[in-house]
């Protein structure tokens, strides 16, 4: 679960990006983070990932407050949460399977655990057929799903995505979200975007933020850009 009770995030060359920002993801929830360009979107999910701490208020991660200054177990959050973002960061030395191992090996999988669960991940992804395959090789929508793949393997909790479609075609980009769609219930999903069309059709949690503020939490619905 994650709580945020009343975050303020200033920059120190900068105004607010976030403003007394509170709400509550339970578990397993599917939540589309909107607003348009500075609304602080990502903000919040460096937030989560203790990247950047709030100047006010509190963050709290399976009821551990990680925003506090005695919080040190930084590895352990981050071991739980898997991010995927808008340029895929895809390392272009190791082929698709190795992309994702490098996720277990974080996760102090074994040798065995990983080979298991790598190719039950890709399959998921539908990428079975290009485990050997290197990135320079991968479309755009190929290599976004080796990084939603290297994202949920294993034991994550937690599935960040930073506008995950931003670079992608609308035919991919909705490849992308039913992916998201079929992971809906295994785990928490928190995806920033500017895709309205997805948002509007997908029908789950919307945040709405603007300048900041926090000003709208549907929980089911649509979005206007
Ligand atoms: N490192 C920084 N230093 C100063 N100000 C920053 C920094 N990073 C972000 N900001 C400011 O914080 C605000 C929120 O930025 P954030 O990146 O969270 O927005 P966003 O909603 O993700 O926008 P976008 O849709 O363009 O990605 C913006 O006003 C931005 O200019
Ligand atoms: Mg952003």
């Amino acid at each position: 679960m994650i709580v945020f009770d009343k975050v303020s995030k200033k920059y120190p060359l900068g105004n607010f990006a976030l403003q007394e920002v509170s709400f509550e993801i339970d578990e397993a929830e599917f939540v589309f983070l909107v607003g348009p360009s500075g609304a602080g979107k990502t903000s919040i999910i460096k937030l989560i990932l203790k990247e950047l701490s709030p100047t006010s208020g509190s963050i709290l991660i399976d009821d551990e407050d990680i925003s506090s200054s005695s919080f040190k177990k930084v590895t352990q959050l981050r071991q739980k949460i898997g991010v995927v973002f808008q340029d895929f960061k895809i390392l272009a030395d190791k082929n698709v399977f190795e992309n994702v191992a490098v996720s277990c090996r974080i996760q102090n999988l074994s040798h065995l655990e990983t080979k298991n669960q790598v190719k039950e991940t890709l399959a998921l992804v539908n990428l079975d057929k290009k485990e050997r395959v290197f990135p320079i090789q991968l479309s755009a929508g190929e290599l976004q799903r080796v990084a939603i793949a290297r994202a949920i393997v294993g034991e994550r909790k937690y599935l960040l995505a930073d506008e995950p479609t931003g670079n992608l075609d609308p035919k991919t980009s909705w490849e992308i979200m039913k992916i998201f769609q079929k992971l809906t219930g295994k785990r928490t999903i928190i995806i920033a975007t500017h895709n309205s069309d997805v948002v509007n059709s997908l029908q789950k949690r919307v945040l709405v933020l603007k300048e900041g503020e926090l000003i709208k939490d549907k929980r089911k619905g649509g979005y206007d850009l």
